[in-house]
């Protein structure tokens, strides 16, 4: 079973969405999806009610999850890293074990853009708007990534 790990910093905005996003195009016998965050402050809570919120309108629900801390075991565990902007990047990096570890960890954007290193905003501090820009993101990501996954 192939193993995604998507990864922002609180582990309620960006990366829960990814999850929930991700999730509903694989089917769950074949792929195992989840998130985590490069910081502990929301840890046990339940994604931000504006993720929640923009998910519910595509039919996704966000309420199973609870945030937790991205770990050095989960470079053993998963088999593709997701982080959302550079900063994840680093702060998962600088955990990794090896070489090996570092290369399955990837910014998710470079899914649709290849080498531009581009970056999902983090919506927490901004409007409601910012969560449709990263659900819109995210979807076109995910796609792609599930047709890679799918044909691998
Ligand atoms: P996320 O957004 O990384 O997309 O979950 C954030 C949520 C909370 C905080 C930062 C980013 N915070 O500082 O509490």
């Amino acid at each position: 079973m192939a193993k995604i790990l998507m990864v922002c910093l609180g582990n309620i905005c960006r990366s829960p969405l990814a999850e929930g996003i991700l999730k509903s195009k694989l089917k769950s016998d074949v792929f195992f999806v989840d998130s985590a965050g490069t910081g502990a402050w929301h840890s046990g809570e339940l994604p931000d009610k504006r993720s929640i919120a923009v998910a519910k309108k595509y039919g996704i629900d966000l309420t199973n999850q609870r945030a937790r801390l991205f770990l050095v075991e989960d470079f053993e565990k998963f088999d593709h890293i997701y982080v959302m902007d550079q900063s994840n990047y680093k702060n998962v990096c600088r955990l990794a074990p090896n070489s090996e570890a570092i290369s399955k960890v990837q910014l998710i954007l470079n899914e649709i853009h290849p080498d531009k290193n581009l970056e999902v905003p983090d919506p927490y501090y901004g409007g409601d708007n910012g969560f449709d820009d990263v659900y819109n993101m995210l979807n076109d990501a995910c796609e792609k990534i599930k047709i890679k996954l799918e044909n691998a």
